[in-house]
């Protein structure tokens, strides 16, 4: 279903009634309301007014629309902060942030937490039989508005006790951090800094545990959430709105406690720096990672349908883009989009993130492509209901420990995980090749081809998992700094790639760091740099595929292929350049017998959407020129371009800029 974030509380009551029923016009059935409205709820300490958005959720309810209440503690209010002045959060230099802006809160906080349950209880007793409420979004982006968290004593509590959790006893904690380096050793769990503003860097082992504390912490937060709606509310179901890879929290752990994962998608990124037309990866990237994360359908709770910006504004989305990206979510797994925002707001920092309708208020072009949207694109996802989403041939294993490992120590200063991901990412996105995101604890045995991308950090139950894939008769593709630290942070005493030298057949007794330095590689005939990294590879087992071209490792090994037990594992050393990186995901590609997906130009999507009912296909033309697509035969029109003009060939169809056509097969 379709819907929209909704914000009455911006606009006065007169206005509410032509409001709902211009978005039953567009065919919406479920709006999200109150996630920042603490104040109008609750006005004063102990003192609530519901008569405002009980009149809200009537006259929606009264057009057929559905309610998603967020629970509105991401915008503490002025009277709470004022007399409790210690649930602001502080900085890493040690000074306390002020009110203004959202989420100006600790998650640790007693107070701020026993406010969060009166405020988050009451809403629930009060909405829990009223039957146009559906469900309820825990907060608004957990952990991910701020820069940093907090650094404030009550975190400073909670991390020692976590700690002491973890470890048991100090000399445990002293012996996996390794303090013995710079005299860091500790006596009591006490003594352990926060990461707070030191002269030097901070021991690696400890930052890496505050990322993991920091997150558990906004879990918990979510937690207390959930636990009293589902007490309160039997019947409703429990979302958070997510970001992506938005890096604070861990998502593969956030979601345990939702009954299903929702995203903020906003294609043009936060205030449209790159532009108006993005590669289709690029979106289409976050949306296989939110389906992995309980491995099934999700909903959108925000699709960016205007310019975005706060101080700076991105550019305006081309016409058809709101309706192409809409279709790219369902394509990739949604199952309800709710456009984020309905009008533009007149007041406050987002001002100039546009809505579906202008300041005005008055329906104009972005009004009726929604509305288009809507119509030709509710029969499709009513087809779509019913069974999994089936899985795909292709994971990849993605880990907020390497995140946050690479985060703290990048080695070269360009080196991202995700960026890293993303090269891969794309070379089976523009083959059509549909790719499941994966994490630790998944299951990796119905996959033909795992991609690894830099396994720097290990333990005995992942170094299992990838060897049995192998062994079992899965291809592996794992990249450099594989099997470099412990999960602690701490750089194995082994020659590397540790634990993995079996399965990839290789040892790795020297590195370079590509800093200033020109390297490339040979393959199949070509030469090409790579950057970043290069792992200096000795085979022990596996064949060299490609070597290095330069410098006292030339002609080493950068690539290799093991055929090991039923499976193959091959090591990449290097960040290549992009035709060795096609080349060679072509090879492993054929060596797991996968083949390309359906045959599409450069910037066209074609994705494949199961159901219990059948098949959909979505051509995606995510350029902003005319692409020509084979006419896909095998499979039935069901949405066609207005202005589909002939191509060269009866074959050809041909989809104008930002257009999409929708075909149906099976069911
Ligand atoms: C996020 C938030 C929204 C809004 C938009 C635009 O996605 O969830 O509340 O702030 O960004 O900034
Ligand atoms: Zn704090």
């Amino acid at each position: 279903m379709f819907g929209v974030a909704y914000y009455p509380e911006h606009w006065p009551r007169r206005r509410w009634k032509s409001d709902a029923l211009l978005m039953k016009r567009a065919g919406f059935k479920v709006v999200r309301l109150a996630e920042f409205a603490w104040e109008k709820i609750e006005p004063d300490d102990g003192v609530f007014d519901f008569s405002w958005l009980d009149d809200v959720v009537e006259l929606l309810g009264a057009e057929g629309i559905d309610v998603v209440l967020g629970t509105p503690t991401a915008a503490p209010p002025a009277w709470l902060v004022e007399k409790h002045p210690n649930i602001l959060p502080v900085r890493r230099d040690g000074t306390r942030m002020s009110f203004g802006g959202r989420h100006h809160n600790c998650h640790s906080n007693d107070i701020f937490r026993e406010s969060v349950e009166i405020i988050v209880r009451s809403m629930a007793v009060h909405y829990r039989d009223n039957p146009h409420v559906k469900g309820w979004q825990v907060d608004n982006e957990l952990g991910n508005s701020h820069e940093e968290l907090c650094y404030c004593d009550s975190c400073r509590y909670h991390f020692h006790a976590w700690l002491q959790r973890k470890y048991g006893t100090i000399d445990a904690l002293n012996a996996a951090w390794g303090t013995v380096f710079w005299s860091q050793t500790y006596t009591h769990f006490t003594q352990i800094p926060m990461p707070l503003a030191t002269p030097n860097s901070h021991n690696p082992a400890l930052l890496l545990d505050w990322h993991r504390f920091t997150s558990d912490l906004i879990v918990d937060f979510q937690r207390i959430q959930v636990a009293i709606i589902r007490d309160e509310c039997r019947e409703h179901f429990v979302t958070h709105n997510f970001m992506g890879f938005a890096g604070k929290v861990d998502y593969h752990l956030l979601c345990g406690d939702l009954d299903f994962v929702s995203h903020d998608q906003y294609p043009l990124g936060f205030e449209g720096e790159s532009g108006a037309v993005r590669p289709a990866a690029e979106s289409a990237m976050p949306l296989d990672f939110i389906r992995g994360l309980k491995s099934t359908r999700f909903w959108i709770m925000e699709q960016q349908s205007g310019a975005a910006g706060w101080e700076t504004i991105g550019p305006t989305p081309r016409p058809g883009q709101i309706r192409l990206w809409t279709a790219q979510s369902i394509a990739h797994g949604a199952d309800a989009v709710l456009f984020f925002r309905w009008r533009t707001s007149p007041s406050g920092t987002e001002q100039y993130w546009h809505g579906i309708l202008p300041h005005s208020g008055d329906p104009g072009a972005r009004y009726e492509e929604v509305a288009k949207t809507v119509r030709e694109l509710d029969p499709v996802l009513e087809s779509l209901k019913g069974g999994d989403i089936r899985k795909s041939r292709v994971a990849i294993l993605f880990s907020y420990d390497q995140l946050w490992a690479f985060d703290i120590q990048p080695h070269h200063p360009d080196l991202r995980y995700l960026d890293h991901i993303g090269r891969y990412y794309s070379e089976f996105h523009r083959r059509n090749i549909a790719v499941d995101f994966v994490g630790l604890s998944d299951e990796l045995a119905a996959y033909d081809l795992v991609f690894a991308p830099m396994v720097f950090l290990v333990n005995d139950e992942l170094v299992a998992k990838l060897r049995a894939y192998v062994e079992n008769g899965g291809v592996l593709l794992a990249t450099m700094r594989s099997g470099v630290k412990d999960w602690n942070n701490g750089v194995l005493s082994e020659m590397l790639p540790g634990p993995f030298g079996r399965v990839f057949g290789i040892q790795i007794p020297d590195y370079d760091c590509l800093r200033g330095v020109t390297q490339g590689v040979r393959y199949e005939g070509i030469e090409e740099t790579v950057s970043l990294w290069a792992d200096i590879i000795e085979t022990a087992g596996a064949a060299p595929v490609a070597v290095y071209a330069k410098d006292y490792y030339a002609d080493r090994p950068a690539i290799t292929e093991h055929a090991w037990e039923a499976g193959t594992a091959y090591y990449v050393g290097t960040e290549l350049g992009d035709a060795v990186r096609r080349r060679l995901v072509a090879r492993v590609l054929e060596s797991a017998g996968i083949e390309n997906g359906y045959d599409t130009p450069d910037g066209v999507e074609a994705v494949v959407r199961s159901s219990d009912r059948g098949e959909v296909l979505f051509l995606l033309n995510h350029t902003d020129q005319a692409q020509i697509v084979p006419f896909p035969d095998a499979w039935r029109p069901a949405l066609l371009p207005d202005d589909a003009a002939p191509g060269e060939s009866e074959e050809d169809l041909v989809l104008p800029a930002f257009e999409i056509a929708l075909f149906t097969r099976g069911g």
